[in-house]
């Protein structure tokens, strides 16, 4: 499989931004009342300024995680984060993205079902 996404693979992480918005009041609230876009186009900037290649910033529909919102996930790396600030984006940047480790505080398990304060 290495050799594989070596030969048909394109970038080396893909990151989703869930932007999705509903109307005020929804049960399941959405990430766009929580800043992420504003927060998104904070990562894409740092990202750039980095000068860290081959990595996609995209935004996204509903991640289906709204609770634990806002989100992003990192592909291939299968990895969730909850965010709240722009420093929570530059630990992810540090850690994640540049130092290849999961910023445990930050990330969402597979079964969580509300954010941990
Ligand atoms: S609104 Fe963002 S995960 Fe559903």
């Amino acid at each position: 499989m290495e050799n594989e996404t070596e030969e048909y693979g394109f970038y080396s992480k893909h990151i989703f931004f869930c932007t999705n918005e509903r109307k005020p009041g929804h049960p399941r609230g959405c990430c766009a009342e929580k800043n992420a876009l504003k927060i998104r186009a904070y990562m894409k900037a740092k990202i750039k300024e980095f000068g860290i290649k081959n990595i996609r910033i995209n935004t996204s529909g509903c991640l289906d995680r709204c609770e634990l919102g806002p989100t992003i996930v990192i592909y291939p790396d299968n990895i969730w984060y909850n965010y709240s600030s722009i420093v929570d984006i530059d630990e992810i940047i540090q850690d994640h993205i540049i130092g290849g480790n999961v910023v445990k505080r930050l990330a969402l398990t597979a079964n969580q079902e509300e954010i941990k304060n």
